[in-house]
């Protein structure tokens, strides 16, 4: 079938690609033609990489589904996917599966078809959970009655990622107050090496005139601090003879920041980098974006733009140079970034303020005790109930988290208001885990 029309299609194509190159010459190229055969526009998640056909396409253009799987599997198994492709190798799932066979990422995720496509690439109606949980209401009193459009579009399930909905967490975090005592993130310790360096030992070549301004900067900062030298990031390891070159790439951070970059490729900064196109620019996006950054190329320099690797630059000036939609400029004024200023200011304990970063790139702790900041900035995106375990819960109560994040009004607001939205899972996760323990007393007596 695919294949099928995929041929019907080419024949189309290649005769209207013959017709515009005959009338615009100039407009043929590599990526021109490969546009010209796609059926549709492409999905939020993969437009940047859309042009790069065989990203998920074989020879024969039919679809690679190892290739989804390349690129979200490791994922998926980490938010503990809750309807994984195993689930249905079960013989006794056919029932289901004649209905709609969930072994397949395509039956939900197709492609090309924008007027088919919902939120999260999804492009199935939004009541399909009743193919298979049709008799949820005849299990749970509480569900009788309730519409299948509802149970992922009100804050109470994902088809995926349900790590913050499942009813023992819901239960173990009842009766949490909106806003904890003493409401603060992790915090990274700053590692200060005995090999530190200081002004005056830098290893530049000695022919070489540099700025005072990089000296410094580079002196008073975390590199200097943990021993790293201009050419650990200056020269090239590969060449048997080091040679200074004053463009440092991101294989350079890599030799020593390995998590990061990976984090970085795989998210909506770094996915062009990731299957060898040329960075991603604003002015390729489809967000709203400062007019002018419009050229302005996503690297590790993208945010870390001089010597000094400011992170607090980073966490939210760097995020504004680019992004200029309404939840972005919605942050500006919010009581978190209120706590931010605070918490810069001195006024209050580090980890206490709230930048785009700590919500975008959490912070994550090892069991070692040490702070990593995640740079996939969608690894907690969508559903954003991803955000809870990771961001919110470290200051707010689940009840109050969940509230804000199912309320989209507050997403143009950039959570800087109160949510009107009020979840009821918690409610009724605690109600049916009180009637339980009340029926097995009964059952006792
Ligand atoms: C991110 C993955 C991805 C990329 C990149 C991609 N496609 Fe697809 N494409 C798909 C999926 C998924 C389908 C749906 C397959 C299905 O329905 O079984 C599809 C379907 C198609 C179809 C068949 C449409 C039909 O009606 O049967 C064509 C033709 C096609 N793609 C062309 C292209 C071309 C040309 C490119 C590159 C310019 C491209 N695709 C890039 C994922 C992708
Ligand atoms: C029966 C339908 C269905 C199938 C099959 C399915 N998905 Fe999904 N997927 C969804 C829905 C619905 C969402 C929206 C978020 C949610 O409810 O979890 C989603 C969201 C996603 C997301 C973004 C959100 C997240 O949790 O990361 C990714 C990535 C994803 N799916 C990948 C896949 C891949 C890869 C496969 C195949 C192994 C697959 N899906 C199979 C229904 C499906
Ligand atoms: C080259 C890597 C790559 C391949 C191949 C790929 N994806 Fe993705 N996909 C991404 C990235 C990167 C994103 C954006 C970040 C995110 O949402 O995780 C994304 C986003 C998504 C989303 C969420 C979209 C959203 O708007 O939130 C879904 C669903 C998804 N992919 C499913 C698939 C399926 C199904 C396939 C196979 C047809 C596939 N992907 C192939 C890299 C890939
Ligand atoms: C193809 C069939 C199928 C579809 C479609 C489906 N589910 Fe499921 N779901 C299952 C099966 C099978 C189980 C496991 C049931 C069990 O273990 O008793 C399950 C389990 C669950 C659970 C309990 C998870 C746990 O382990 O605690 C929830 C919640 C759930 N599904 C919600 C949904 C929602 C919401 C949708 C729609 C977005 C949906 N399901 C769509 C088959 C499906
Ligand atoms: C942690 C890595 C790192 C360290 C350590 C480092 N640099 Fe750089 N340097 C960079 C990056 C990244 C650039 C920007 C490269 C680009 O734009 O391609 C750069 C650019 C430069 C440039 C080019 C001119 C400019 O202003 O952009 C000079 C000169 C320079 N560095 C000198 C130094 C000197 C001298 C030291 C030691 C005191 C040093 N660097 C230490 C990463 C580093
Ligand atoms: C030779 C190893 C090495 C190289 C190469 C290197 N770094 Fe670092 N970097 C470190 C060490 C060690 C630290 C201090 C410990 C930490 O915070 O992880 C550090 C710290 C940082 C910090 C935190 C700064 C702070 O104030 O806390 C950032 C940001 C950073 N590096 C970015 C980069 C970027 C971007 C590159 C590439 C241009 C790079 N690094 C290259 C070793 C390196
Ligand atoms: C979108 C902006 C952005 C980009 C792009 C970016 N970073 Fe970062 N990075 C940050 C922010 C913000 C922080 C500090 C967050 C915090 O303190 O909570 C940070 C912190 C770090 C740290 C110190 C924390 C840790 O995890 O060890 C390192 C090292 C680092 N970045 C390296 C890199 C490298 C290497 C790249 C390129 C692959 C890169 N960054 C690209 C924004 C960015
Ligand atoms: C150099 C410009 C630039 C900087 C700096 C930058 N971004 Fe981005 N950001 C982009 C572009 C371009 C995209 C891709 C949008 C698209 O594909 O349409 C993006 C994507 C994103 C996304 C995913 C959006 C989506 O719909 O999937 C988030 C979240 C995000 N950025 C947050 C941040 C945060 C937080 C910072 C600062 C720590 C930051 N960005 C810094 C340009 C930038
Ligand atoms: C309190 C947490 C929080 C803060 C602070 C925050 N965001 Fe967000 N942001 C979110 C959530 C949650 C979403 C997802 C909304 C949704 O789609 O449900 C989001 C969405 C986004 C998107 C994707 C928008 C789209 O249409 O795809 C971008 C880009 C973004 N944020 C950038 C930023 C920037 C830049 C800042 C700082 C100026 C920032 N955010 C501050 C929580 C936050
Ligand atoms: C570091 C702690 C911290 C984190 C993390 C945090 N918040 Fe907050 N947030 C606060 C504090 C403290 C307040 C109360 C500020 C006040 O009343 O002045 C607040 C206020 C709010 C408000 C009400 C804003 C107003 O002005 O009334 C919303 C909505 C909100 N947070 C949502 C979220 C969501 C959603 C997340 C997770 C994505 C989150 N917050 C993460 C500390 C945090």
């Amino acid at each position: 079938m695919l294949k099928y029309s995929f041929w019907i299609w080419i024949g189309i194509t290649i005769g209207l690609s013959i017709a515009l190159s005959l009338a615009f010459p100039l407009s043929k190229g590599m990526n021109a033609s490969a546009a010209v055969f796609l059926p549709g526009k492409t999905s939020h998640g993969h437009h940047q990489i859309e042009l790069k056909c065989s990203a998920c396409h074989d020879a024969m253009m039919g679809v690679r589904e190892n290739a989804c799987l390349q690129c979200h599997q490791a994922a998926l198994k980490a938010s503990r996917d809750t309807h994984p492709k195993s689930k249905f190798d079960d013989p006794a799932m056919a029932k289901h599966l004649s209905k709609i066979d969930a072994r397949s990422c395509l039956t939900c995720h197709k492609e090309h078809v924008p007027e088919q496509t919902h939120a999260m690439g999804v492009t199935m109606p939004a009541d399909y959970c009743s193919f298979c949980h049709s008799d949820i209401g005849e299990h749970r009193i509480s569900h009788k009655g309730f519409s299948f459009q509802s149970c992922s579009t009100s804050g109470c399930h994902n088809y995926h990622d349900n790590t913050s909905l499942y009813e023992k967490f819901l239960t173990d975090h009842a009766d949490e107050p909106s806003v904890k005592e003493n409401p603060r993130l992790p915090v990274r310790k700053s590692t200060v090496s005995a090999k530190s360096l200081i002004l005056g030992q830098q290893d530049v070549p000695l022919n070489m005139v540099v700025e005072g301004s990089i000296l410094e900067d580079w002196a008073q900062t975390a590199h200097a601090k943990a021993g790293v030298n201009c050419q650990a990031c200056h020269t090239s390891k590969s060449k048997s003879q080091s040679l200074w070159s004053d463009q440092v790439g991101m294989e350079s951070c890599q030799a020593c920041h390995n998590k990061n970059v990976d984090g970085f490729l795989n998210g909506m900064h770094g996915m062009r980098l990731a299957v060898g196109l040329s960075a991603m620019t604003p002015a390729q996006s489809n967000l709203k974006m400062s007019p002018h950054s419009l050229h302005a190329e996503l690297n590790c320099m993208a945010c870390h733009d001089d010597h000094r690797f400011d992170t607090q630059f980073a966490a939210v000036e760097a995020c504004l140079k680019c992004h200029d939609d309404t939840h972005s400029r919605a942050y500006v004024g919010s009581s978190h970034e209120q706590l931010w200023r605070e918490e810069l200011a001195g006024k209050a304990e580090a980890g206490s303020g709230v930048t785009c970063a700590s919500c975008h790139m959490p912070r994550e702790v090892d069991r070692k005790g040490n702070v990593a900041v995640v740079h996939n900035q969608n690894e907690t995106l969508r559903p954003n109930e991803k955000m809870i375990r990771t961001v919110c819960i470290n200051c707010h109560g689940l009840q109050f988290s969940l509230d804000s994040l199912a309320d989209p009004q507050l997403v143009d607001l950039c959570y800087s208001q109160t949510p009107d939205i009020h979840v009821q899972s918690l409610t009724m996760a605690v109600e049916r885990m009180n009637s339980r323990l009340k029926s097995r007393t009964n059952a006792k007596k």
